[in-house]
Parts: structure tokens; C-alpha cells; sequence
């Protein structure tokens, strides 16, 4: 098999040159402290803490307060991270914020990080449109920018307010997403193996309406038609969505490995997007990384797109599971559908 889903390296697109890389300099996530369990859903809806655990794993969901905005929960996460990595708002040279759910359609949630950071007024900075591989693609961007030495300090956020743009009438996807922001601070490598040693993203676009925010855009602008139809809402064909997420990902995280001589078992870390678990079991079984090394928090997160890989990314530092040297591989899928997966030398 040959194309991205093969997880074959040379299949993907070529790797830059190494020096100068980029390095992680610091992380951090916020969490609303509203927490909506299972059973809290079960009295709202037909369904069931069995049903929902069982099939994905989550046992909760953080939720948003009504007065706060995604670019609040970034401003957060994006704080903690510059704390973590010792960079004042002021150092920043470029913001990226991977989001879904952005404040508004215009300006980018970017400008209200950068406002509430107190970065540099002439700090440039955009969202980027990936879904839940929107960490991964700014990612990516950010080291390219680090590589290049056209930035020195790039800001990466994730962050979804998806309870605001779920279908709650819709109990097959409504009761998979929360709310979160992550964010890391990039800066240059120091030439000692450490750093992003690789990263890899794709889209198929031919895999759109599988997951898809129909209405409120330009092709079917918001009317009175997508409210009643509920089109500005998320919508999903779950069983769609979960197929290629195992092979995507499997191969992503292989491809990862391949491009930089690894094997599952130099893998200190899988770090990946917490959708489901039984996502997790089959890319566990076709990348051969043991489950003991994969990062889990989707029971009490549940699935927050683009903040899902940075939030567990700083929980897993901060719990000390993170240390200096090892090897870590990042991997995400969602809308579009679009992935990727990076590699890291901690
Ligand atoms: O982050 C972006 C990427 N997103 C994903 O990766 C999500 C990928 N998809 C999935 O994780 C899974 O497909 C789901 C969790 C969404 C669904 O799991 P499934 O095992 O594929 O269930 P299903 O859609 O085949 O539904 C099975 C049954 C259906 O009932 P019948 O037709 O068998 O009688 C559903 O109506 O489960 C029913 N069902 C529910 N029951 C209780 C669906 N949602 C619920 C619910 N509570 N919330």
C-alpha cells in the first residue's frame, strides 16, 4: 500500500534539513473547573454512563462557564506556558491558535491571545482550521518557522469551546467533546538531540461531510433554515470517522518512527488525540507501541479537538511522566479529514 495511510516515510513529504530545530521550552493547559459527568447526561438525554464509557472511554467532560470565550481558556493555558518556559508575552514573535471554535469568525481568537497576553502589539498571529489536528499543523508550522530562523518564540494553542458548537439534541456525538486549551512555547534547539526531530501532517478531502460544521458559512450561509436544521452545529458519521482514525493515526506515528530510524520500542511516549479508546486499542495493536506507554486522559476530559494533544502533553510533564531525553510521539485526526503526528525529543 502506498499513499499517507501506509505509514511509510518515504510516502510522506521530505523531511527538512535539521539544523537549526526548534525545541518545546515549555507547556501548559486549563481546564474549566464546571465538570458534566455521565450521569449528569443521562438525566438530560437518552443515554447511559455504561453506553458512553464502554464504547469511548470517558466518564466526564470539562465545561466552559457562560462568560468565558475560547480565547479566555487559551489566554490560560498559553500563561502557563510561558511561565513553564520562562519567555515573557513580550519575547513572542509569532501566535498560532488551532481552533474550531473560535471567538469570532473575524478576528482570529489569535488577537484576543495576544491582547490578553500583553504580547507585542505588532506580534503577528492566526487560527488555523485543522479540527483535531489543529495542534499538530501549528505545530509543525512553528518548527518550520523556528528551523528557518525567521521566528525565535512561537506560541502553539489549542483550544475548543465545543459545547458551544455541539448538537445537544444529537446524543451520538454530543456526548464525546468538552471544553480545554493547551499551549506550548517553542524556541530554538540547542544542537543536543533534543527537540522536534520531525513532524508530518495530511488531509483527505474527500472525507468532508464525515465530519463537518454544515451551515453559517459562506456556502450556506446562517438562516433561519440552519438554525431549525441545527447546521451550524457539528455533525459526525462516528463510525466513518473512527475506521480512518485508527489506520491515520497508526500510520502517521509509524511514519514518524520511519523518518527518524525508530522503533515502537524506542517510544518513551505516545502521546496521541483522545477520541476514543478503542481508537487507541487498534493503534496500539498496529504500531506495536505497549499501552503502558501511551498517555490517557480522555475519562476525565473527554474529546477537545485541536486542545486534546497539548493538554495531555502538560499534564504528562507536570506529573513528572516526561523526562528530559525521552522520546515522545505526538498524533492527532479529525475534521476534513485531516492529521498528523510529530515526534519529539524531550
Ligand atoms: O475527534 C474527531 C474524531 N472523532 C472520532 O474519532 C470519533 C470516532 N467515532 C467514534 O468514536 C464512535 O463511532 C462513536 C463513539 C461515535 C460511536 O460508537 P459506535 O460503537 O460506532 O456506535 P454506533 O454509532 O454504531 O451506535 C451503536 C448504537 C446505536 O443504536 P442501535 O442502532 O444499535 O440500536 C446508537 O443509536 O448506540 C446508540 N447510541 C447511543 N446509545 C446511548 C449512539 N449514541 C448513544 C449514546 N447513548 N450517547
Amino acid at each position: 500500500m502506498t499513499g499517507p495511510l501506509s505509514g511509510r516515510a518515504e510516502s510522506a513529504a521530505p523531511l527538512r534539513a535539521r539544523q537549526p530545530g526548534s525545541r518545546i521550552l515549555g507547556t501548559g493547559h486549563y481546564l474549566p473547573s464546571n465538570v458534566v459527568t455521565n450521569r449528569d447526561l443521562e438525566k438530560v438525554m437518552d443515554t447511559s454512563d455504561e453506553w458512553i464509557s464502554s464504547r469511548t472511554g470517558i466518564t466526564q467532560r470539562h465545561i466552559a462557564a457562560p462568560d468565558e470565550a475560547s480565547s479566555d481558556m487559551a489566554t490560560k493555558a498559553a500563561q502557563r506556558a510561558l511561565e513553564a518556559a520562562g519567555i515573557a508575552a513580550t519575547d513572542l514573535d509569532l501566535i498560532i491558535v488551532g481552533t474550531i471554535s473560535p471567538d469570532m469568525p473575524m478576528p482570529s481568537t489569535a488577537m484576543f491571545v495576544q491582547r490578553n497576553l500583553g504580547a507585542r502589539k505588532d506580534c503577528p498571529g492566526f487560527d488555523l482550521s485543522a479540527a483535531c489536528a489543529g495542534f499538530i499543523y501549528g505545530l509543525s508550522i512553528a518548527d518550520a518557522y523556528v528551523r528557518s530562523g525567521i521566528y525565535k518564540h512561537v506560541l502553539v494553542v489549542g483550544v475548543e469551546l465545543l459545547s458551544r458548537i455541539v448538537n445537544w439534541e444529537d446524543r451520538t456525538s454530543c456526548v464525546l467533546f468538552g471544553d480545554g486549551a493547551g499551549a506550548v512555547v517553542l524556541g530554538p534547539a540547542k544542537n543536543d538531540g533534543r527537540g522536534v526531530l520531525s513532524t508530518h501532517i495530511y488531509a483527505d478531502g474527500s472525507m468532508i461531510e464525515s465530519l463537518c460544521i454544515p451551515g453559517g458559512g459562506s456556502r450556506t450561509p446562517f438562516s433561519a433554515e440552519v438554525l431549525a436544521k441545527k447546521q451550524h452545529l457539528v455533525h459526525m458519521v462516528g463510525t466513518e470517522v473512527f475506521k480512518y482514525a485508527v489506520k491515520g493515526l497508526s500510520a502517521s506515528v509509524l511514519t514518524a518512527l520511519e523518518a527518524n530510524n525508530m522503533a515502537p520500542g524506542d517510544i518513551d511516549w505516545l502521546i496521541p488525540h483522545q477520541a476514543n479508546v478503542r481508537i487507541l486499542d487498534g493503534v496500539q495493536h498496529r504500531t506495536g507501541i505497549p499501552k503502558e506507554r501511551i498517555f490517557i486522559n480522555i475519562a476525565d476530559t473527554a474529546n477537545t479537538s485541536s486542545a486534546s494533544v497539548p493538554i495531555a502533553l502538560d499534564q504528562a510533564v507536570r506529573a513528572g511522566k516526561i523526562q528530559p531525553g525521552q522520546a515522545l510521539v505526538f498524533c492527532a485526526l479529525g475534521g476534513g479529514i485531516a492529521w498528523g503526528s510529530a515526534l519529539v525529543r524531550w
